[in-house]
């Protein structure tokens, strides 16, 4: 994710970043499901000291200092990131953050018992820097995770819709500056920076179309938005969507995409 400065000048620019703290506050909330058994299984209990990578609102990096006995760091490369998160985590006492760069982190080598990132590497224009950077931090012996790295080239839906279908599978992601792809990349990506490596997917259930209606109502300015770029007007729109939701309405539709994430152990 590019930086996305808020000025008190342009509102544009401020309703698009409240936008996109409303957007990641949901996500966090439906993938802790997924998160939260990866974060046990590295020990974050008993770590010493965690590293959040690119941790944005910090409604992750809350979760961690409430999983762990230790203390919590967490950077990101957007000033007006970590004053937000800041600002929301006042009261949790065992969390330091700071302005710090993923591609450069402003730490000693072996600081870190636990390296993570969530949804930062698909965002990243060099992911391999990144995780070369987080195993750096690692501590011999220490862990670094990815938590949740989509790959969309594994997206599954029906009711297909064949003009649609390819805009959601990777294009509207591609077309805002993200890799869809990342998911699969993972393994070279950590292998490359020098990690015992152990990847997976974190994502086993499929949401109800429940689920996926509230998603969609709630994000619903990005997909209108990623199929005006691609081109349809508003009538191909409005019927998109009636069809789709109707679908949700009836219960039929389906829709997965494989979440991966990746653990590495510094040898
Ligand atoms: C999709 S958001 C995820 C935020 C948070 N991890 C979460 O899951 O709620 C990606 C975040 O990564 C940050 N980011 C992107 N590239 C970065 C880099 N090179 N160094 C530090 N942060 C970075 C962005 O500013 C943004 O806050």
């Amino acid at each position: 994710m590019n930086r996305v400065p808020v000025t008190k000048f342009n509102r544009h620019h401020n309703d698009q970043f409240n936008e996109f703290l409303k957007k990641l506050e949901l996500q966090a909330i439906e993938t802790a499901e997924e998160r939260i058994p990866l974060y046990l299984r590295c020990g974050i209990k008993d770590a010493d000291h965690i590293l959040d990578v690119g941790c944005g609102s910090g409604i992750i990096t809350r979760e961690l200092a409430l999983l762990t006995r230790g203390k919590v760091t967490a950077v990101d490369n957007s000033y007006d990131m970590i004053k937000v998160a800041k600002k929301f985590l006042k009261n949790v006492k065992n969390i330091h953050l700071q302005v710090g760069d993923g591609e450069k982190l402003p730490f000693e080598d072996n600081t870190f018992d636990i390296v993570t990132c969530n949804l930062v590497l698909m965002w990243s224009h060099q992911p391999q820097q990144i995780v070369k950077e987080m195993t750096r931090v690692t501590k011999t012996g220490g862990l670094v995770l990815a938590s949740l790295e989509p790959d969309y080239g594994g997206k599954l839906h029906y009711p297909e819709n064949q003009k649609i279908d390819p805009i959601f599978a990777g294009k509207a992601i591609q077309d805002k500056g993200g890799d869809p792809h990342i998911g699969r990349k993972l393994r070279c990506l950590f292998v490359q920076a020098g990690l015992n490596t152990e990847v997976g997917i974190g994502n086993n259930r499929i949401w109800s179309c429940e689920e996926d209606k509230a998603y969609y109502l709630h994000a619903r300015d990005f997909y209108v938005k990623a199929l005006e770029n691609a081109g349809l007007n508003q009538k191909e729109i409005d019927e998109w969507e009636f069809s789709y939701l109707q679908s949700l309405d009836e219960g039929i539709q389906l829709n997965f995409f494989p979440q991966f994430y990746a653990i590495g152990k510094k040898p």
